[in-house]
């Protein structure tokens, strides 16, 4: 498809600091908040363009961090037993699978290789596989899992700082100071940098996600609400309470319709926070 290889050129362009050559780069506008979708674009590739603008400008000037989570009505990523296969449809599972291939790094937290042991590869749609970056601060996971045993793709394994534990199969190791039984994850993302990983999604699951929001490390946070109904189940966001609703988060967001999920974007870097909607009722899609 068209629109997608531009997102694609657009992405490394920026990743590789030269600039778009593309016979259809006039579809898009480079601004401070990386790509948008300029107005001669044609309406069929305008969503496409719009959704993933963002963070396809990501490179050594402009680094990016954005985390995804697909959850319930009820607010769960995944059933209490920990069952994840699959909370949203088919179209959330393609967008997760582009946000890969725009990304130069995914993030995991060790609950999820645990429990899902994924590859993290770009399969569902054209591009190629980020760096796996597996965060697992006491060198618990098993060498088995399928993101240390696949040569496919470079893995990193994040360990705390004072464990000394052999790289599991053909992992890389990479220590980070923790503190107060967390990871310095701005020492990470620093880390990630100098190795010219510019561009960080984190994929999950929710204790990671969360960690991430609640350092202030993220640009954008995406989820996308499925219509379903767990009950119980694994909680998706989880930060420290607020009183009152006026201390609480309100990012400035665009909403999109992945087939039967409503996907929400919040930038988090925007100044104003997002006024509360009202007037007129209107469809997303
Ligand atoms: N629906 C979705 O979008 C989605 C996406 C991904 C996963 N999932 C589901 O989510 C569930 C797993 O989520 P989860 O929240 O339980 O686990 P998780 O976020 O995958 O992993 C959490 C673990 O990662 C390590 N970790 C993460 N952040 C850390 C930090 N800042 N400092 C130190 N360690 C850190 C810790 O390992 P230690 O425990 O070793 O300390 C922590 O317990 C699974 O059921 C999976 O299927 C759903």
């Amino acid at each position: 498809m068209r629109a997608w290889r531009l997102v694609l050129a657009a992405a490394t362009a920026a990743r590789r600091r030269i600039s778009l050559a593309h016979a259809d780069s006039w579809w898009l506008e480079h601004g401070q908040h990386g790509y948008a979708a300029a107005p001669s674009a044609p309406a069929p590739a305008r969503v496409l363009l719009d959704l993933y603008g963002p963070v396809c400008g990501a490179g050594p000037d402009r680094p990016f961090a954005l985390a995804q989570l697909g959850q319930s009505l009820d607010g769960h990523i995944a059933t209490a037993s920990g069952d994840s296969y699959f909370v949203t449809g088919p179209d959330s599972l393609r967008h997760l699978h582009r946000l890969r291939a725009l990304c130069a790094a995914v993030v995991v937290g060790a609950g999820t290789v645990a429990r899902d042991d994924p590859r993290l590869t770009v399969r569902h749609v054209e591009g190629d596989s980020p760096v796996r970056v597996v965060l697992d601060p006491n060198a618990r996971l098993d060498p088995g899992h399928r993101v240390f045993t696949d040569a496919s793709v470079r893995t990193i394994v994040v360990h705390g700082a004072d464990v000394h534990a052999p790289a599991p199969g053909l992992a890389e190791v990479l220590q980070v100071p923790v503190e107060g039984r967390r990871l310095r994850l701005d020492v990470l993302l620093r880390e990630l940098h100098a190795r010219g990983l510019w561009s960080v999604l984190v994929e999950g699951g929710g204790t990671t996600v969360s960690s991430f929001l609640e350092a202030g490390l993220l640009d954008r946070l995406q989820i996308a609400i499925a219509p379903l109904i767990t009950g119980d189940g694994r909680p998706g966001l989880s930060l420290a309470a607020r009183d009152k609703i006026a201390e609480c988060l309100r990012p400035q967001h665009r909403v999109f319709a992945l087939g039967g999920d409503v996907l929400f974007d919040c930038d988090l870097r925007a100044t104003a926070p997002a006024a509360v909607a009202t007037g007129a009722l209107s469809r997303v899609f």
